[in-house]
């Protein structure tokens, strides 16, 4: 068979491949070790000296021929591939939206996300700590000794061999400074659990502690922060006042109010006719705190807050059950969206 025949031959065979794996195995059988072109080269020992460069030229000539009918047919293949993968796969982006079912952030995580960027915006770390916890750190280190009377304002599970569910995110506070030393600033937000049920209280709930140790730290130091995360949450005409309170941990301690963002103080049914509505708990970080977290009290001070999380999202959504919050029924999410 003369050289033209077995190009037009294998030519024909490589443009009817019809696919990128079919076009694969007619190459093997034109390049490949038993292939056309290396049967041609093998039979070259063969052909009389004084015509060899001819013939291995016209075989060079035809395996170059080959070779770009061959790239041209991939790259038409290829570009046939994605076409088809174009319009079988296209998004018709003029769907109607109604029929997606978008979800919503639950008004919870909604609040604490805004908190924590506030506070991270501010410097503050976000500290994660254990829900399962020892008396210790719940309780002692607090400043909370064993029958202080103190442990009867949050009531407690106990789940045995010392260990409970913690009943505060004050733990947390502990956890930190006894790893790191000060300067600190930390939110620690989070679930905590008492046995407590009705329509404002759930057995389960959540809290976010804030902690800031340094030195020439004051309370005044915690008025401004407080008073900036109120008018952020609030709206900017918010007020914030401290009434004298009491929490071991904290000395001197106050519950913290700020004015109330419905009726800007006058007066009405979501601040109870008082024109301010409490929202957290604060005060100077004890010196038998520091102490116990190995910081001296002489050198470093601190201030610490915590807050319900479900109290500020059921006061700002006007929320009156907190067992809306758990059931979980979408149309109540929704309408937080
Ligand atoms: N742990 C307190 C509670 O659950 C709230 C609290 C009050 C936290 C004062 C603090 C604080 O950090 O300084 O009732």
């Amino acid at each position: 068979m003369d050289y033209n025949d077995i190009l037009a031959q294998a030519n024909d065979k490589l443009v009817s491949a019809r696919s990128e794996r079919e076009l694969a195995e007619i190459k093997a059988s034109i390049f490949g070790k038993n292939g056309t072109i290396t049967e041609l080269m093998k039979k070259l020992k063969d052909v009389p000296p004084e015509q060899k460069p001819q013939a291995g030229k016209a075989i060079n000539d035809l395996r170059v021929k080959l070779a770009e009918t061959c790239e041209q047919k991939e790259k038409q293949l290829h570009r046939e591939k994605i076409e088809q993968a174009l319009a079988s796969e296209n998004l018709d982006l003029s769907i109607d939206k109604c029929c997606a079912h978008v979800g919503a952030i639950h008004p919870i995580n909604q609040i604490r996300k805004k908190l924590t960027d506030y506070f991270v915006g501010n410097g503050y770390i976000v500290y994660d700590s254990p829900e399962i916890e020892t008396d210790y750190y719940n309780f002692q280190a607090l400043n909370i000794p064993p029958d202080h009377p103190a442990r009867d304002m949050q009531d407690t599970f106990f789940i045995g061999n010392g260990m409970l569910l913690r009943s505060q995110t004050s733990a947390g506070q502990i956890r930190l400074m006894e790893k790191h030393k000060p300067p600190l600033k930390m939110i620690c937000p989070g679930r905590v659990f008492r046995n407590d049920d009705d329509s404002t209280h759930s057995p389960v709930f959540h809290q976010m502690e804030g902690l800031v140790v340094d030195k020439n730290v004051t309370l005044c130091d915690l008025k401004g922060a407080l008073e900036g995360f109120a008018k952020f949450i609030f709206g900017g005409q918010t007020a914030i006042r401290f009434r004298p309170s009491y929490f071991p941990f904290t000395e001197p301690s106050v519950e913290v109010d700020v004015s109330c963002f419905n009726c800007h103080g006058k007066g009405c049914r979501v601040c109870k006719n008082t024109g301010w509505i409490e929202i957290l708990g604060a005060g100077m970080v004890n010196r038998k705190v520091l102490e116990n977290c190995g910081i001296d009290p002489n050198e470093y001070h601190g201030f610490a807050f915590g807050m319900g999380l479900d109290r500020i999202a059921m006061i700002q959504c006007s929320i009156d059950d907190i067992k809306l919050m758990w059931e979980n029924d979408v149309r109540f999410i929704r309408q937080f969206r």
